[in-house]
């Protein structure tokens, strides 16, 4: 059978999740953001779809901690999905250096990269991964590792 794998990205605002989207998930991923669909319902929607019809997907939010991301991680296993985590370590002072250099909708208060790096939690494999990489950014590009 086909790969039907359902990608959580995990970090705070400006770590670099979908510039890592971009880079190495487009176009196999369906892409799954709430900023970009705006709400929850239409979120749900796109997710579902996604789940039914076994499409592999990225669900690019910031998915702080566990309780954000039990919205996806038991559905889709109960699906029959692969449950990928890539997560970013917070980084404030680097987070918010990128963040200086975003313009309109891409570019959040400072405030929120703090706030949201102070409930930060690393996904777990308890929370029903099936893969946890962390991502590093390493001079203008990604690192990957895996973690056991
Ligand atoms: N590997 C990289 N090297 C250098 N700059 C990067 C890298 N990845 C991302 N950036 C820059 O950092 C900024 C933030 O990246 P990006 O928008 O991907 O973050 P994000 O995690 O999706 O943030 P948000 O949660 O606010 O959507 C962008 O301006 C982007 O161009
Ligand atoms: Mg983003």
């Amino acid at each position: 059978m086909a790969k039907f794998e359902m990608v959580v990205m995990c970090g705070i605002p400006g770590s670099g999740k979908t510039t890592f989207c971009r880079e190495r998930l487009f176009p196999q991923y369906l892409y799954i953001s709430l900023d970009q669909l705006r709400t929850r319902s239409a979120e749900a929607e796109l997710f579902a779809f996604a789940l039914r019809r076994r499409k592999s997907c990225v669900i690019d939010n910031t998915n702080i901690n566990g309780r954000e991301r039990a919205r996806y991680v038991p559905a889709a296993k109960k699906a029959g999905a692969s449950v990928v985590a890539y997560w970013f370590e917070p980084d404030v002072q680097a987070c918010k250096g990128r963040n200086a250099g975003r313009t309109g909708r891409e570019r959040v208060p400072d405030f929120v990269i703090g706030d949201k790096a102070a409930r930060f939690a690393a996904p777990n494999k308890a929370e029903g991964f099936d893969y946890i990489r962390k991502v590093s950014i390493d001079g203008d590009s990604f690192k990957v590792e895996e973690e056991l």
